[in-house]
């Protein structure tokens, strides 16, 4: 059981925070294969405040009824604007609050938002006592960390500063992504690291995250480490079957074998549906090519599949991809 303060899920891999993919229609479709709980894009504070009741608030942070429970994650730098920003995500219906202090872009550190907020402990544990003051006590607070800024120590006990300050301040649990900063995605994830961070937190709940691309590895991290749950990322990215394939591994079932052609066509049609219904038929044909892209690697030609989605410019190209390499 993955515990956020009183929202108790069974299954302990959720889906993680993917900016410019984990939106409304991949949040239902990872439902739809398996994950109970979902995580949307990061927004930034200011686009939380400012955003008004239009398309953009439609788009991104509206929450239907068959989405929960779902969580929203913020980025900022200054502690009274993420929370007035968190408050507003309630509002719109989100179940969960998650402050991103992990982010490795150029452009964010630039700004001190994200990572940067790792080498600065009494700004991170601000911003947490802010939100966390100020959200119905009912909300879960929680944060995603990377394993430290850079690999100094210094960087090592900034770390421990903030995992101890954010729970002594009521966070409800911490996803820690086991590369610096300074890393981004170079490297594999220290899930050693990770191990001992939940070590040191006992009975508190932490999540893991880095390098989760099947089920067999998902299960051996969460048994190896001792985490509470872990955070599916790039690994559920054109691939949600990973969710369902996690929950056989976990009950120690076999793994289903992977999506036949028409699982896949199935529910590729309904993740486009999903994305057309939502940003209409212009702006979906063009959006679901990261995904189609991601969704080819499971086709025994995911070359010619992938070169086919990229080149798919409205809905009757789609169909026709569709058609062509997942249902003649
Ligand atoms: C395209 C992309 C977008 C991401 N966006 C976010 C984000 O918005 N918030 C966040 O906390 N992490 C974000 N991450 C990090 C992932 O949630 C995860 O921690 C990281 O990818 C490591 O897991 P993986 O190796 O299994 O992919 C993003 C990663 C990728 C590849």
């Amino acid at each position: 059981m993955l515990h956020f303060d009183n929202l108790r899920l069974q299954f302990p891999a959720i889906q993680a925070a993917l900016s410019g993919y984990s939106d409304a229609p991949m949040r239902k479709i990872s439902r739809l294969c398996g994950a109970e709980f979902t995580l949307c894009e990061v927004f930034l504070d200011k686009f939380v405040v400012d955003v008004s009741r239009g398309n953009k608030s439609r788009f991104y942070l509206a929450v239907d009824e068959s989405d929960h429970p779902t969580g929203a994650q913020l980025m900022g730098s200054e502690p009274e604007m993420f929370a007035t920003a968190a408050n507003r995500l309630i509002g719109f219906g989100f179940d969960l609050i998650d402050l991103n202090f992990a982010c490795p872009v150029k452009k964010v550190l630039g700004r001190r938002r994200g990572g940067m907020l790792m080498t600065s402990p009494p700004t991170a544990l601000e911003i947490i006592d802010r939100v966390r003051n100020s959200i119905p006590p009912n909300i879960p607070l929680a944060i995603k960390l990377r394993k430290g800024y850079d690999d100094s120590p210094q960087s090592e006990d900034q770390f421990w500063e903030i995992l101890d300050g954010a729970f002594q301040r009521g966070i409800a649990a911490a996803t820690v992504h086991g590369r610096t900063v300074k890393q981004r995605y170079d490297g594999a994830s220290d899930w050693d690291f990770i191990a001992r961070v939940k070590q040191h937190a006992g009975s508190r709940t932490i999540l893991g995250s880095g390098d989760l691309f099947t089920a067999e590895t998902i299960a051996q991290r969460i048994r190896e480490s001792g985490v509470d749950g872990v955070a599916l990322a790039r690994g559920a990215i054109g691939n949600p079957w990973l969710f369902s394939q996690t929950r056989n591994a976990l009950n120690g079932e076999p793994i289903p074998s992977p999506p036949t052609l028409a699982e896949q066509y199935e529910i590729i049609l309904r993740h486009y549906n999903l994305s057309e219904t939502l940003y209409g038929a212009h702006r979906s044909a063009s959006d679901m090519r990261k995904f189609g892209v991601n969704y080819a690697k499971l086709h025994p030609e995911p070359l010619a599949v992938r070169n086919d989605f990229v080149r798919a410019k409205n809905r009757d190209d789609w169909m026709n991809v569709l058609k062509k390499w997942y249902r003649d």
